[in-house]
Order: C-alpha cells, then structure tokens, then sequence
C-alpha cells in the first residue's frame, strides 16, 4: 500500500521539524516497511526541514515545468533537484480550481516531469455536480482528465506496467476533500474498478480519509492507498492510518 500525506497550505519549517521528531519514533516493522510506502507532501518552505528531518519519501506539492526562469514565485526544477526531491503532486483538485490550473499545463507539467525522471502521483476527481449526473458522466470526465498525460504515464509504466513506483494516480472526488465525509465505498469501488481500466498504475483513494474508514477503504479491489489531507497532519493520527492499512 502507498500512504501518502498532503499537507497542502498547513506546518512550517518549525512545525514539520516537530512532526518528524514525532512520527519518526513510531515502529514500523520490516515486514511493513517492504510492503508499504509512506511519502510526505509538505509547503514548499518546509521542504528543506522534511528533507533533513524525515526518514520517509519527500514530495513537492507543485512546481513549474521549468529548470529554474522567470516564474515569480515559482519553484523549479533545480531548487527540487538541490534537496534531491524527486517526487510530485501533479493535478489536485484545489491547483485545477483555486489556481485556474488547465489539462493541457498540467499536461506540460506531467510530461516535463515525468521527462526528468521525477515520481509522479497524478489527483483528478469530479465536482459533485457531475457525480449527481451519474456514473458515465463521473467516467467522461475523469477519462477526460487523462488528456495529455496517458501516454506519459504508460512510458514510465513501460508495457508491462512494470514500473509502479514511479507513478500513481489518486482519485479524490472534489465533494470528499476536507469535508469529513469520504465517497462511499460503493463509489469508490465502482470509480476505481474504472479506473483500472484505464491504467495500471497504482490507484489511491484521497477525500477525508481517517483512522475509521482507512481500513475499510484500502480492503476495497483496485485501491492500492490512499492520500490523505486533514487526518495527516497530526503525526498519530497518519501513523494510525497506516496501521489501520496494514493490518
Ligand atoms: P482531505 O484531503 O483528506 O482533507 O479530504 C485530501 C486531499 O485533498 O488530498
């Protein structure tokens, strides 16, 4: 299982030093530790501390699809590369609305990283207004958020989709993320078994997963992890996730 935790806009470079005097004295068994995966996503300006704090996979949340330019307020590839970061969030849900962010430049962004070698976990998921159209309108517009990204992601997967750990996909439905209510797990199930369709990358299920759901969730067909904002941001609270995963 991949357990990935999404800080989003939430710790600094004080508190994620904190967070990691904390998580990293839980156990974790070797056993555990060859199965699963756990990576972190923090702000941009508490990379540095991640990096010389956690003793787990750093992620970048976002960055331009350049070396480094003139991008104000920007970070590119260099300053990811100088912290040997080499992992990124492409794709989430609040970067496509708060930020206006289109299909075609996360496209560009998925390539111009996938490119460069980086791992990437890719976010799409539908508002609800299209969930209450139905499951085949939820399909369009999901497989409609694979444009210009599919053929990257089946390069990295090569042919025999081989090479699961250098992408995930990460459905996060818009009207699960920070509400405390996840998709049922009828929803996820049938969202997911589409998706399986259409890749053989590892799906991870994101939308308010906690402590409660998570083993529910990850005992679901096609969900390979899952990705998880609130409930990660205290050290306990994510390290019981992924316990409840794992056992
Ligand atoms: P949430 O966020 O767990 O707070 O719903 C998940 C995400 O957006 O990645």
């Amino acid at each position: 299982m991949q357990f990935m935790a999404n800080f989003k806009c939430n710790h600094t470079a004080h508190s994620v030093q904190a967070y990691f005097a904390q998580f990293n004295n839980y156990r974790f068994s070797s056993d555990f530790l060859g199965q699963h995966e756990i990576v972190f996503f923090p702000p941009a300006l508490a990379l540095q501390a991640a990096v010389d704090h956690a003793q787990f996979e750093i992620g970048a949340q976002n960055a331009y699809p350049t070396r480094s330019g003139a991008y104000t307020g920007e970070i590119g590839l260099e300053a990811l590369e100088s912290l040997h970061i080499r992992t990124i969030l492409l794709g989430h849900s609040e970067r496509r609305t708060l930020l206006g962010e289109s299909q075609e430049f996360i496209a560009e962004k998925f390539q111009y990283f996938a490119r460069h070698g980086f791992r990437v976990v890719y976010c799409i998921g539908e508002p609800l207004s299209v969930r209450e159209q139905g499951e085949s309108a939820v399909q369009a517009y999901l497989r409609a958020q694979f444009d210009g990204v599919m053929e990257s992601m089946e390069e990295i997967l090569g042919s025999s989709g081989h090479n699961p750990a250098r992408v995930s996909v990460a459905y996060e439905p818009i009207w699960a993320i920070g509400t405390g209510v996840s998709a049922s797990v009828a929803d996820i199930a049938s969202t997911h078994a589409f998706l399986r369709t259409l890749t053989c990358a590892p799906l991870l299920y994101g939308g308010s997963v906690n402590a409660i759901n998570a083993r529910e969730i990850l005992s679901l067909p096609n969900v390979n992890g899952v990705l998880v904002g609130s409930a990660a941001l205290d050290p306990k609270s994510f390290y019981d996730i992924t316990q409840a995963g794992a056992n």
